[in-house]
């Protein structure tokens, strides 16, 4: 532990303080009246559409800074968008219970439209970590502020239901990528969402011992087939790593910390994905040619404090502050250092400058600085 009374730790925390006010009050200002958290208003390729892996990152970030009814309203919009495809979940599960699973076309999409429709422009959209990461947020939610989950029961059973029938299949992972893959994060997500949600109030017992059961398949499978050098691996039996699965460590909590494997992730990614502080997504990255992700140095930092280095973990967010923007906005990457510098000009010509404001940036950062004790729970975020 490091004590942080220094003046110039001082100054830090007083500025990053700020920093996640400003996150807090951005993220409600920009919630939807519908209750989604739209991942960025102004990005062309974004625009009016909210992902499931997002939103739940940021309820769960809003929902530990004090924002509860914020965080009610985005769960309310995520039950809407599942129970609204209760019909498509059946024919899902029927069909993978019949030996014959529908295409990934047919599968539940990994974004929206803020009033909860599926968006017709063409996407990457078969993905299941967000199906994961909502129920583990939903329950964490409900769990922090003593909360009645059965509210959102009927959603959590199919979302269950749904996992419980799909895990298996290879589809797109966070960055939208390696649709072949059956990727370690994505495991991750959907092992962490079955077992917090299995003990959430109100649910079937029989649900509950499934989703029990398919969360430990999962987590065994991650350390028989997902493990590279001693740490979490991008996919099962790739040889490589990927800043998406610090997530599993912390806020997920499914990886220990203190692990030989946990250290080891930290440590791989800390030393070939983090360049001074600012954290790349993989080493072939290309998106924009490969710049460094706010959002993703404050998970490290999350990891970082999990497992015992504040001080690790305060430079985490340091960097992340430092990629604020006029008004205070937090962008999705910086082109401070790039992997494939020679690539970022082509995807300014497809879709324009880099999102600024990206939401889930705001919210990693609001994440870190709660745990780190820069800024208190408080109800004052309330919309
Ligand atoms: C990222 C996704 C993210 C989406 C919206 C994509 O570029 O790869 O992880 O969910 O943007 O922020």
């Amino acid at each position: 532990m490091t004590d942080m009374t220094d003046t110039a730790s001082a100054t830090g925390r007083n500025a990053a303080s700020r920093l996640a006010r400003i996150s807090l009050d951005r993220i409600i200002e920009l919630q939807d009246p519908s209750g989604a958290y739209l991942a960025s208003p102004t990005f062309s390729a974004y625009k009016g559409y909210a992902w499931f892996r997002d939103g739940a990152f940021t309820a769960d970030a809003v929902s530990s800074a004090g924002g509860v009814e914020s965080a009610n309203r985005f769960f309310d919009w995520c039950a809407r968008a599942i129970l609204d495809r209760a019909a498509q979940i059946e024919e899902i599960i029927a069909a993978a219970e019949a030996g014959k699973p529908l295409p990934d076309a047919d599968m539940l999409p990994a974004r929206f439209r803020l009033d909860g429709s599926t968006g017709d422009d063409d996407w990457w959209d078969f993905q299941l970590d967000g199906y994961g990461t909502w129920l583990w947020a939903v329950a964490a939610h409900a769990q922090r502020h003593e909360l009645d989950a059965g509210r959102w029961a009927g959603a959590i059973e199919l979302t269950i239901r749904y996992l419980l029938s799909s895990w298996r299949r290879p589809c797109f992972d966070w960055w939208e990528e390696s649709t072949e893959q059956v990727h370690v994060s994505t495991l991750g997500c959907v092992a962490a969402g079955l077992r917090r949600a299995a003990d959430s109030a109100g649910l079937d017992a029989d649900i509950a011992e499934h989703a029990r059961g398919a969360a430990s398949e999962i987590r065994a499978l991650i350390l028989e087939e997902g493990i590279a050098n001693g740490g979490l691996a991008k996919w099962l039996g790739s040889s490589d790593t990927d800043a998406s699965l610090l997530a599993l460590i912390a806020p997920l909590g499914l990886i220990e910390a203190t692990s030989p494997i946990g250290l080891s992730t930290i440590a791989r990614i800390s030393s070939e994905l983090a360049f001074e502080g600012g954290v790349h997504r993989y080493l072939l990255d290309s998106f924009y040619g490969g710049g460094q992700w706010p959002l993703l140095s404050c998970m490290l930092g999350l990891a970082f404090n999990a497992a015992g280095n504040s001080a690790g973990a305060f430079a985490s967010l340091m960097w992340a502050a430092g990629t604020e923007g006029p008004s205070g906005s937090l962008p999705e990457q910086v082109p401070n250092h790039l992997l494939a510098p020679e690539l970022r000009d082509q995807w300014i010509e497809r879709w324009g400058p880099v999102a600024n404001p990206l939401v889930w940036s705001h919210a990693m950062f609001l994440k870190l600085a709660i745990e780190l004790n820069v800024i208190s729970p408080t109800k004052t975020g309330e919309a």
